[in-house]
């Protein structure tokens, strides 16, 4: 088998897109748009894979940190498809086998198409093979101009075909197979005689031809696979497609989702079987979710472990935390990030947990904020709790053991330790330690006055009863 060396175009500057931020680096149900090729790409284990970047290319570098085998070749100016690639001699000169040319901002390739191609150029000798597809609308895309045999001749973009070309419907996709022996030599002959003035990689396929060497076409039926973004409509149009691809592949693996229209689940989420998702529910980033449970209208999980047979009900939002088995949140819970919800610990309407742990079993049903707080199993926090964890300079810590019992209204001034099976009066203020077993009662005192209203409606008759 031949090396293979992956080449991918990001060094446009996307005019379109209106954007501040580079093309490629906008997100596509959860992955940056640069991203989708590269996992599209990865299993093919190519001997490199090479981008080139232009344009913002610091922020491009800074955003793929993470994967470390690539390797970045910067264009600058950028003067076509053509001269993108030849930036690539620097380091694909002498190298022998296959090269395979993606793009930045066509992210819906899948892996199965690029196998199809490389198969297809390597079966068929081809110097290079284009990937084409037929559209009912081919508008913006270059077209595929055959000779009288049916080979490919050339490739003639829009704005520079005539109007017999711009009603032929198989386009380019931009994505090719090529062969790397005598490849830079060519495209080194490209002239920028056009209408927008660039050197065009699609001249290579003229170039080919004349001289006779293979090139080939494989022509594929999932058109919108290889669709480029260009605008933030065609982003959110594609976004769609992505949605529902993922959505389906979701419920066939035994997952309900009530709405799938409304329903957004990332590319690295994942869900255990016989979990129902309610109307509106967004599942972000590396969330996972275990089987059994149901998540309602409106939630939105960000980075979240969710155990099995968990019930979050409508209207939560919870960022890089963990939920056990069992738990049962919300409707309104808010949990923070490095929050852990115990199993069967319940979190109920208008909580907010921040760097918090909620022990197992443990109960904060209504209304309270518990930040920076290490909260033992079978506790009970009550209503309108707070820890006031802040001074207004640094946070302090909370610390609640196993069974203690938090009476309603309480405000924990932390730093502050309740020990276990402790209790703390409704309405208390902690500024001191609870012992274990101890009660802590903070609070005024109570008078009752006997009879007080009747004195009162004496001394002023007109005062009702
Ligand atoms: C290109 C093809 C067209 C094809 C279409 C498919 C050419 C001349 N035209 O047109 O036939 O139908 O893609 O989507 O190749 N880029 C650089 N440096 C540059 C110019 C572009 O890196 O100097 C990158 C862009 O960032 C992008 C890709 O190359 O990722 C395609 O460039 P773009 O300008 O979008 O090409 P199209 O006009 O769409
Ligand atoms: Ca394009």
């Amino acid at each position: 088998m031949q090396p293979l060396h992956v080449v991918i175009l990001a060094a446009g500057k996307s005019t379109r897109m209106k954007s501040a931020r580079p093309k490629v680096l906008h997100d596509l149900a959860g992955r940056t748009l640069i991203e989708h090729v590269l996992h599209a790409a990865r299993p093919l284990a190519a001997a490199s894979t090479t981008l080139v970047v232009g344009h913002a290319a610091t922020d491009v570098k800074a955003a793929l940190a993470r994967w470390t085998d690539l390797q970045f070749v910067e264009q600058s100016p950028q003067l076509g498809t053509g001269h993108a690639l030849l930036q690539t001699e620097t380091v694909l000169s002498g190298k022998k086998g296959t090269l395979l040319l993606l793009y930045g901002d066509v992210p819906l390739l899948s892996t199965g198409t690029l196998q199809r191609l490389l198969e297809s150029h390597h079966a068929r000798h081809a110097a290079a093979t284009v990937l084409t597809a037929e559209l009912p609308d081919p508008y913006g895309y270059g077209r595929i101009v055959r000779d009288p045999k049916g080979q490919i001749a050339r490739i003639v973009e829009e704005r520079d075909a005539s109007a017999e070309q711009r009603a032929i419907y198989e386009v380019n996709s931009g994505i090719y197979a090529l062969s790397l022996s005598k490849l830079f030599e060519t495209l080194h002959r490209l002239a920028s005689d056009n209408a927008q003035g660039e050197y065009y990689l699609t001249d290579l396929v003229a170039l080919y031809h004349q001289e006779k060497r293979k090139v080939d076409a494989l022509c594929v039926d999932t058109p919108d696979e290889l669709r480029g973004i260009n605008s933030r409509i065609e982003l959110a149009e594609m976004a769609r497609v992505v949605r529902d691809r993922r959505n389906r592949a979701v419920m066939l693996s035994g997952v309900t989702l009530e709405d799938p229209a409304t329903t957004y689940i990332d590319e690295d989420v994942t869900i255990g079987a016989d979990t129902t998702i309610g109307p509106g529910v967004r599942l972000q980033g590396r969330t996972s979710v275990g089987a059994r449970c149901t998540i309602q209208a409106g939630c939105r999980l960000t980075n979240v472990a969710v155990g099995d047979e968990v019930i979050i009900l409508d209207y939560c939002v919870l960022t890089d935390a963990t939920v056990g088995d069992q738990a049962k949140l919300g409707p309104f819970a808010h949990i923070r990030p490095e929050s852990v919800v115990g199993p069967s610990a319940h979190v109920g309407n208008f909580v907010e947990l921040k760097k918090t742990v909620l022990g197992r079993g443990s109960k904060a049903n209504h209304l309270s904020y518990l930040g920076d707080s290490m909260i033992g199993d079978g506790v009970n926090v009550g209503a309108g709790t707070i820890t006031c964890n802040y001074d207004g300079v640094k946070k302090h810590r909370t610390v609640i053991d196993d069974g203690a019992f938090i009476g309603s209204n309480s405000a924990l001034v932390a730093p502050v330790t309740i020990g276990a099976g402790a209790y703390v009066g409704a309405g208390s203020t902690i500024t001191q330690d609870v012992p274990p077993g101890a009660l802590g009662l903070a609070r005024g005192h109570q008078h009752n006055k006997e009879d007080w209203a009747a004195r009162r409606k004496a001394r002023t008759p007109e005062a009702k009863e």
